[in-house]
C-alpha cells in the first residue's frame, strides 16, 4: 500500500535538493565552521551562505540572523533572552509582556515559566474563528509593557494572524514613547513560512523564528531573526559561536539544509504555483468533507488561513480514533497539535475559541503539502466519510 502523507504542519518531507547539499556536508566538507584549515573554511562557507540566503527571504542583513537548533531554541532565546536582559537592568522593575491564548507549546510554556520569575504575561483572547484582535493588542498596552509576542500561522487551524497590524500599532506606540524603553515585537513564523509575507520590516517585528523540518528542511535546525540593537542575553553559553548569543558548534549540514529549503523558497513564482495546487486541493477536501459528513464543523477562519490547513471537528467520535482508522489504510493526519498529541487535554487553541471539549475531542488536521496529488485527495476522500460513519455508530456518546 503506498503511504499518504497529510500532516505536513507536523513535520515535512526532505526535499531531494536539501539532502543533496547536506550529504555534501556530511560526508565531504565535515569541518568545524570555527577551524581555521580548508575543512573548517569550506564549512564556514557553508554556513554564512545559507545566512545570505535566509536574510534575502526575511529581507534583512545576514548580521540579524542567529542558527539554532530549531524554533523552540529560536523562541526561547527571544523571549526569556529578552526578558531576562530587561530584568538585569533594573532587578526590581515590574514587567509586563503579551502573548495570546493560542499560541504554541514552545512559546506558551516560555511564558509560563517567567510568570515564576515575578513577570506578568496577558494571554489575549481569540475571535471565534481563531484570530486576535488588533484592539486588544492596544488595549493592553501599558507602560510596563516590554515585550509582544504572537505566532504569524497557527499550527492546528491554520489562521493568519494580523502581524503586520500589530507591528505598525507597535511602531506608533513606540513613537508616543518618547525616551521610555520600546515595545518589542516577536513573532513565531514557523508555519507561516511556506505561505506567507516573511519579510521583517513588511511585518515590523524585532525577533522572528523559523524551523527547518517544516520547509522540507532536516529536523534540529532554525533560526532567529534578532533586529540589530534588540538586547537580549544568550540563554546557552559556551564557545560564543553566532556572536557569543547563541554558542555551540554550529550544525553545518543542517543549516546548509536550511540554506537550501530557504533558497527554495525565493524561488517566488515556483512557490506561489505550488501554493494555489495545494489550496485547490484543499478547497476541495473542506467542500466534500462538509458536504458528505454530517455534524462536521469547520474551524479556523474560512479566509485567513493558509492554504495548507483544513481543520474540523467531528461530533460524537474522538479524533485519535479517525487519525488511527485513517493510519490503517496508510493515510496520516493529525489530531490537535503533533507536538502535544501525547496528551488527552483539550486542545487550548479550540478551548479558546470557545469549542467545548467535548466537540474538540472529535478535532481532526489534514495539512497538504508541495508534493500532494489529487489522486492521494481522491483516496482520502473515498475512505473519510466512511470511517466517521462508522466510528459513530460504535461510539457510546450520542449528542
Ligand atoms: C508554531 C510552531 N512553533 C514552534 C514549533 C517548534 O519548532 P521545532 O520543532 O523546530 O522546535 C512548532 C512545531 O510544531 C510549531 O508548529
Amino acid at each position: 500500500m503506498k503511504r499518504i502523507y497529510f500532516d505536513h504542519s507536523a513535520t515535512t518531507p526532505i526535499d531531494p535538493e536539501v539532502l543533496r547539499v547536506m550529504l555534501a556536508y556530511l560526508k565531504n566538507d565535515f569541518g568545524n565552521a570555527s577551524s581555521l584549515h580548508s575543512f573548517g573554511q569550506a564549512a564556514r562557507a557553508g554556513v554564512e551562505a545559507a545566512r545570505e540566503e535566509v536574510a534575502k527571504f526575511l529581507s534583512c542583513d545576514p548580521k540579524e540572523i542567529i542558527f539554532t537548533s530549531g524554533a523552540t531554541e529560536s523562541n526561547n532565546l527571544a523571549i526569556l533572552g529578552f526578558v531576562r536582559r530587561a530584568r538585569a537592568l533594573d532587578p526590581k522593575r515590574k514587567i509586563h509582556v503579551i502573548t495570546s491564548a493560542i499560541e504554541h507549546p514552545a512559546v506558551f510554556e516560555v511564558f509560563r515559566e517567567l510568570k515564576k520569575e515575578e513577570v506578568e504575561v496577558t494571554y489575549l483572547p481569540v475571535t471565534k474563528s481563531g484570530l486576535v484582535r488588533v484592539g486588544d493588542v492596544k488595549k493592553t498596552i501599558r507602560p510596563e509593557t516590554v515585550l509582544v509576542s504572537i505566532m504569524y500561522v497557527n499550527n492546528e487551524i491554520g489562521t493568519i494572524q494580523p502581524i503586520r497590524e500589530i507591528g505598525e500599532l507597535i511602531k506608533k506606540i513606540n513613537a508616543s514613547r518618547g525616551k521610555q524603553e520600546k515595545i518589542h515585537f516577536h513573532t513565531d513564523a514557523v508555519q507561516a513560512a511556506n505561505f506567507c509575507d516573511c519579510r521583517v520590516d513588511f511585518l515590523g517585528v524585532d525577533m522572528l523564528s523559523l524551523s527547518a523540518h517544516k520547509i522540507y528542511g532536516p529536523k534540529g535546525t532554525g533560526i532567529l531573526f534578532l533586529r540589530e540593537g534588540t538586547p537580549i542575553y544568550p540563554i546557552i553559553f559556551g564557545g560564543h559561536q553566532e556572536r557569543g548569543i547563541r554558542s555551540g558548534t554550529e550544525n553545518v549540514a543542517g543549516i546548509v539544509g536550511l540554506g537550501k529549503a530557504v533558497e527554495l523558497l525565493n524561488q517566488k513564482a515556483k512557490v506561489k504555483s505550488q501554493n494555489l495546487k495545494i489550496k485547490k486541493l484543499r478547497d476541495k477536501l473542506m467542500r466534500e468533507i462538509l458536504k458528505k459528513i454530517p455534524d462536521a464543523i469547520f474551524s479556523g477562519d474560512p479566509e485567513k488561513r493558509i492554504p495548507g490547513n483544513a481543520s474540523f471537528c467531528f461530533k460524537n467520535v474522538e479524533g485519535e480514533s479517525i487519525l488511527l482508522m485513517l493510519d490503517m489504510e496508510g493515510i496520516a493526519v493529525s489530531t490537535g497539535s503533533a507536538c502535544s498529541s501525547g496528551s488527552l487535554e483539550p486542545s487550548h487553541v479550540l478551548s479558546a475559541m470557545g469549542i467545548s471539549p467535548i466537540v474538540s475531542h472529535g478535532s481532526l488536521r489534514v495539512t497538504l503539502g508541495k508534493n500532494n496529488t489529487e489522486e492521494e485527495m481522491r483516496r482520502l476522500l473515498k475512505v473519510f466519510p466512511g470511517i466517521v460513519e462508522r466510528l459513530r455508530k460504535m461510539s457510546p456518546i450520542k449528542n
